[in-house]
């Protein structure tokens, strides 16, 4: 019996529009979570960190649609990103043809081969992270004369311990390996393939990696070291 051909979605180049979507989601997701993030350096006792998380936190409902949005974005990214690595060895014989580049400035680079095993290492730290801080203790504030979470206090607390803050740094740099082969494929997945705009469109993929990694890595080390516990 022969099987039917997948179509649609279903085709590696469908999945991977997919995981280009999703991961251009999830990439927005982190510079507006990176931006709350450097309040933190704020120098006025976790005030700002506060009042961003709090705002957020008011928007009740809206907040529920971004997490659940955020939620099915992520699980979608990891199921297709497994099916397209599974499909991809099994549709090559000889698995060192994959490694070759089709002419041009070669974008094979050791993240590329890594992606697999950076986006497993991402899919372990996002629920032991969202453990630590957004289902953490709470700890409360009064600002303006409303109660409120004091989220600083927690983040503050945390990174002053040395595993948490070099660990979480450490984390960044395979989120940093992981964000720039992933932006760089999303762009290609969805379309831009002219010549004359890949190398502009491979150096804004690689600088927004480092800004976003660089800013993550750089606080847990600048809290360790430099912020007083509140
Ligand atoms: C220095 C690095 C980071 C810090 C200080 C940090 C801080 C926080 C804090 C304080 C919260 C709780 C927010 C609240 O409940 O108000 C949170 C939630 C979260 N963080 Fe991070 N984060 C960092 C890196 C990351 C990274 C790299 C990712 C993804 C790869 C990430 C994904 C999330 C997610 C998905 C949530 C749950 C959001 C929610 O509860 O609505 N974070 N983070």
């Amino acid at each position: 019996m022969r099987m039917a051909k997948p179509k649609g979605w279903n085709t590696t180049v469908g999945k991977k529009v997919i995981m280009g979507l999703t991961g251009l989601f999830l990439v927005l997701y982190l510079i507006v979570h990176l931006a709350g993030n450097l309040t933190a350096f704020v120098p006025d006792g976790g005030r700002t960190m506060n009042l961003y998380s709090h705002t957020l936190h008011k928007l009740g409902p809206l907040l529920w649609v971004v997490r659940i949005l955020l939620l099915l974005g992520f699980i979608y990214h990891i199921v297709t990103g497994v099916q397209v690595t599974l499909r991809n060895r099994g549709a090559r014989a000889n698995r060192y043809a994959k490694y070759a580049s089709k002419g041009g400035p070669s974008k094979m680079t050791p993240a590329s081969r890594w992606m697999i095993i950076t986006g497993i290492l991402i899919a372990i730290f996002v629920p032991l992270h969202v453990n630590m801080f957004s289902l953490g203790p709470y700890y409360e504030t009064v600002i303006n004369g409303e109660p409120m979470r004091d989220i600083y206090r927690l983040v503050v607390e945390r990174f002053k311990e040395p595993g948490v803050a070099f660990g979480y740094a450490a984390f960044m740099l395979f989120l940093c390996a992981h964000l720039i082969h992933g932006i760089w494929s999303a762009f290609q997945s969805l379309g831009a393939n002219d010549r004359r705009w890949m190398p502009f469109l491979y150096g804004l993929g690689t600088v927004l990696s480092l800004l976003i990694a660089g800013g993550f890595f750089v606080l847990p080390i600048y809290t360790y070291f430099f912020i007083p516990l509140p």
